[in-house]
C-alpha cells in the first residue's frame, strides 16, 4: 500500500518542516531582530501556537485518512459538505512552491559558484547576486527547470517510493553535513560570541513587528496552513501516537533552526560581518567569508549550499503533495495527470516570479509597488497560511466533537495535556491570529 511507516512519516514530516525556513530565513530574521530576545519569543510561538496547530493538522489527517477537502468534511460534527472549501489552503502550497523553486535554483547555482568562483569582496558578492536575479534570466530558468523536474519526478513516484525514500536518503545526509559544519563552527573563536548573540536576550529590539515575525515564522517553519501535515498524516496508520510524533517533528525543526543560527553567526562574527544582513545573508555575506578561508572555504561553501538544497527539496515535494492528493481523490485523476497539471502551473508561476525581478520585465510584472515574486510570498505567508491556521483552530474548537478529540488524546497521553491543547486551539490560537491580521491592516 502507498502509505508511510511510522519512521517514514516522522522523517517526511521533519523533511517538510526543515527547509530554507530554518537555514536561510530563521538566521536572517533573528539577525534583524537582534538575537536572543527574538529567539525566546520564537520558541514561545513554536511551543504555544506552532505545535498546537501542528497537532491539530495531524489529528485531522490521521483521523480521516483522506485528502484535505474530505478530511474536513468527515472530521466535522455535522459532516457538512461545505467544509470542503477549507481545501483552498492546498493552492497556497502551489504558489509557495513557485518561488521556493526559484530560490532553490539560485542555491543550486551557488553550489557551482562555491566550487571555484567565490567572490573575493562584499562588492563582488553583491554584484554576483544582483546580477543573477536582475539580469541572468537564462541561468535562473535553467536552474528553476532542474529543481522543478526533480520535484515532479519524485512526487510522480508517490508517497512510499518517492517521498518516503527521498527523505530516508536526504535527511541523514543533511544531519551529517550540519553536524560537520557545527563542529567546524565550534573550532572558531567566534563560537562563544555566536552563542551569546543567539541566547542572550536584549529586549530593546523587540516590538510588535518582532512578535508577528515570530508568529509567521512559527507557521512557515512547521509547514502549517497549506495542508501538508494533514495530507502526510492521512497516510499514517491510526495506531501511531500522533501527539508524540508531532512533538518530535517540532523539536527536530527547532533544533535545526537553532543549530543553523549558531553556525551562521559564528561564521559571520569570525569575519567581523554584520548580523543584520537581511535576505542576502547566505547569498552575499557568507560567500565572501568562505572565499577568505581558501580551499577549506570551498569545501565548507559546497557543503553549506548542498545542505540547503537537501533541506529545501524535501520541503518542496511536501508543498505539492496536498494539491495532488486533492485532485487524485476528489476528481479521480491519475497521479500522473495531476502531477503534470500542477507541475506545469507552479513551473510557469515560478518563471513569472523570476521575470518579475528582472530589470527587463520587472516593471510589467509589478503591481501596487510589489513585484509578482513578492506578491506570491505576501499572499501566501501573510494571508493564506494564517487564514488556514485560523480556520483549522476554529474548526477543531467549535465544529468537531470534543469527545472524539479527547478520545484520541487520552489514548496516547492524559486529560491534562488534552485540556491544555484544547484551550490553546479553541481560544488562544484564533485570538493570536486575529491580532496578527488586525496589525497587518493597521488597526492595532
Ligand atoms: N517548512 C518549510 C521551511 O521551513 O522551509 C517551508 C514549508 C514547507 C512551508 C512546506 C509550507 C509547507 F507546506
Ligand atoms: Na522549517
Amino acid at each position: 500500500m502507498n502509505r508511510f511507516s511510522r519512521i517514514g512519516f516522522i522523517l517526511a514530516a521533519a523533511g517538510s518542516a526543515v527547509g530554507l525556513g530554518n537555514i536561510w530565513k530563521f538566521p536572517y530574521i533573528t539577525g534583524e531582530y537582534g538575537g536572543g530576545a527574538f529567539v525566546i519569543i520564537y520558541l514561545l510561538a513554536i511551543l504555544f501556537i506552532g505545535l498546537t496547530v501542528f497537532i491539530a493538522e495531524s489529528l485531522i489527517g490521521q483521523n480521516s485518512q483522506a485528502n484535505v477537502a474530505t478530511s474536513f468534511v468527515t472530521t466535522s460534527k455535522s459532516k457538512n459538505p461545505n467544509w470542503k472549501y477549507a481545501s483552498f489552503m492546498v493552492f497556497a502550497g502551489l504558489i509557495i512552491l513557485s518561488f521556493y523553486s526559484v530560490v532553490l535554483g539560485w542555491i543550486l547555482k551557488y553550489v557551482f559558484i562555491s566550487i571555484s568562483d567565490l567572490p573575493a569582496s562584499s562588492e563582488i558578492a553583491a554584484n554576483t547576486f544582483n546580477n543573477l536575479i536582475s539580469k541572468d534570466i537564462i541561468s535562473q530558468i535553467f536552474f528553476h527547470t532542474i529543481v522543478s523536474l526533480t520535484v515532479i519526478w519524485i512526487v510522480l513516484k508517490g508517497i512510499k517510493d518517492g517521498i518516503e525514500k527521498l527523505n530516508l536518503i536526504l535527511m541523514p545526509l543533511l544531519a551529517i553535513i550540519l553536524f560537520g559544519l557545527f563542529i567546524y563552527a565550534l573550532t572558531l573563536n567566534s563560537f562563544s560570541k555566536s552563542l551569546e548573540f543567539m541566547f542572550y536576550a536584549d529586549w530593546s529590539k523587540i516590538n510588535s513587528d518582532a512578535l508577528l515575525a515570530a508568529l509567521g515564522q512559527a507557521f512557515f517553519t512547521l509547514s502549517l496552513g497549506i495542508g501538508t501535515i494533514i495530507t502526510y498524516s492521512a497516510s499514517l496508520s491510526k495506531d501511531v501516537n500522533i501527539i508524540k510524533s508531532s512533538i518530535l517533528v517540532a523539536l527536530v525543526d527547532t533544533i535545526v533552526a537553532l543549530i543553523a543560527g549558531v553556525i551562521i553567526f559564528a561564521f559571520l562574527f569570525e569575519a567581523g560581518a554584520k548580523s543584520a544582513a537581511g535576505p542576502g545573508l547566505v547569498f552575499i555575506s557568507l560567500p565572501v567569508i568562505f572565499e577568505h578561508w581558501g580551499t577549506l572555504g570551498n569545501v565548507i561553501a559546497v557543503s553549506f549550499f548542498v545542505a540547503l538544497i537537501f533541506a529545501g527539496i524535501t520541503s518542496a515535494v511536501s508543498m505539492i503533495e496536498p494539491v495532488l492528493m486533492f485532485f487524485i481523490e476528489r476528481f479521480h485523476m491519475s497521479r500522473k495527470k495531476a502531477t503534470i497539471m500542477c507541475g506545469s502551473i507552479f513551473y510557469i508561476l515560478g518563471i513569472v516570479a523570476l521575470l518579475s525581478m528582472s530589470s527587463s520585465y520587472g516593471a510589467q510584472l509589478t503591481f501596487f509597488n510589489k513585484n509578482a515574486f513578492d506578491w506570491m510570498d505576501y499572499v501566501t505567508s501573510s494571508i493564506m497560511m494564517p487564514l488556514a491556521a485560523f480556520i483549522i483552530s476554529i474548526f477543531l474548537g467549535y465544529f468537531v466533537d470534543k469527545k472524539l478529540l479527547e478520545k484520541i488524546f487520552t489514548k496516547h497521553t492524559n486529560l491534562l495535556v488534552f485540556n491544555i491543547w484544547y484551550s490553546l486551539i479553541k481560544y488562544f490560537v484564533p485570538l493570536a491570529i486575529i491580532v496578527l491580521f488586525l496589525n497587518q491592516i493597521g488597526v492595532i
